[in-house]
């Protein structure tokens, strides 16, 4: 036939480039085959995050042995899709280089012994930032006020100021406020066993604003007077109510009764804080800070009767948050406290990215 091999080629590049065309037009899902992943390896994440240990609340030295075997841990057993910086809040114990020093020299020394490779112990090295951070006695509260037997006068005051920082003054802290999210441990807390998922990655994907990892009461002597105030508070904010009735709330027996005493010596339900996982924004909206003002404005809640942030943390997260929808128990992330290992769930890994999408 005098028909050229030409025109049969040039005939085939213009079907193909029709077949293509049609299919990207009508969305026909085969194209996306052809197409560059959407999320390239190098892009920026979508959010910022930090873990945060509060090491020390006093001035002066602190015995940093629990804080040097758990860092290691938080580094191996878990896959960081991005190294975020670990904070290690401190009141002047690492002010100094040579301080800062010593501790990262040892911190080397206790990844080896826990067989970290050389890599990640560098990684890990490179995260850590010393971040100096005060706690100020309150107005109306005297610095031997431990003398004057409040509830409880244990480490007076370095425990209570820990209880106000973690209950509302982390949320203004200029190293945290404007994070997307932070993960709080403890020196104390082990990521004992490898974990299959990275906790900010799964806030991320599920769209989730609080993860706790175990949930438990909180003792009446050191509650005091909190149901009535979230109670009280409550009552004035009808937007609470609601969301404390969708939360399926559930009060002690005399709420509405008038005169003293309501809920008087009952446990209140907490979080153990000392794995805390928070979306930042979510505990800085107006109503929120509302709440946290309001918290703070009479400071012997924390200095006297020694409320505690995990009961504080979970009244803000049932007042303030969708517990169904916004609220994850990260069971999947091997955990101890005080080398006591909670209960573990199934780790289901977080599919990447590209694939995610439909
Ligand atoms: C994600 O959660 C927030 C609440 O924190 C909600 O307002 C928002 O609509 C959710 N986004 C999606 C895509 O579900």
């Amino acid at each position: 036939m005098a028909f050229p091999k030409r025109y049969t080629a040039l005939l085939v590049v213009a079907l193909a480039a029709l077949v293509l065309y049609l299919a990207r037009t009508r969305g026909y899902r085969g194209y996306h085959a052809f197409k560059p992943q959407r999320y390239p390896a190098a892009a920026a994440p979508p959010y910022t995050a930090a873990i945060v240990y509060l090491v020390s609340v006093m001035p002066g030295p602190r015995d940093p042995d629990d804080l040097l075997a758990s860092l290691p841990l938080m580094q191996m057993n878990v896959p960081w899709r991005h190294q975020w910086p670990v904070l290690l809040l401190h009141a002047g114990a690492y002010d100094t280089t040579e301080s800062q020093r010593e501790f990262l020299n040892r911190l080397r020394a206790s990844a080896a012994s826990q067989n970290l490779t050389p890599d990640a112990t560098d990684t890990l090295i490179r995260r850590i930032e010393f971040v100096p951070t005060h706690h100020e006695l309150p107005e109306g509260i005297p610095p031997d006020g431990g003398a004057d037997h409040p509830i409880w006068d244990g480490e007076w005051p370095a425990y209570h100021h820990m209880c106000a920082f973690f209950s509302y003054k982390i949320f203004a802290h200029p190293r945290i406020r404007d994070l997307t999210y932070y993960l709080r441990l403890d020196d104390d807390s082990a990521v004992h066993a490898p974990a299959c998922l990275d906790p900010f990655e799964y806030m991320h994907t599920h769209n989730k604003s609080y993860a706790f990892r175990r949930q438990s009461p909180d003792l009446g002597w050191v509650t005091e007077g909190m149901w009535p105030f979230v109670s009280n508070y409550a009552q004035r904010h009808p937007a609470v109510e609601r969301r404390l009735q969708d939360n399926a709330w559930t009060w002690p027996a005399g709420r509405l009764w008038p005169g003293e005493g309501f809920a008087a010596g009952a446990n209140f339900p907490s979080y153990e804080t000392n794995f805390d996982l928070v979306k930042v924004p979510r505990f800085r909206t107006p109503e929120m800070r509302a709440f946290l003002d309001e918290l703070a404005s009479d400071p012997r809640r924390f200095y006297w009767h020694r409320w505690g942030d995990a009961p504080v943390r979970l009244a803000e997260v049932y007042m303030f948050l969708d517990v169904e929808k916004e609220v994850h128990q990260m069971c999947e992330v091997p955990y101890a406290h005080k080398g006591l290992p909670f209960d573990d769930c199934e780790c289901v890994p977080l599919q990447p990215p590209a694939q995610r999408r439909k």
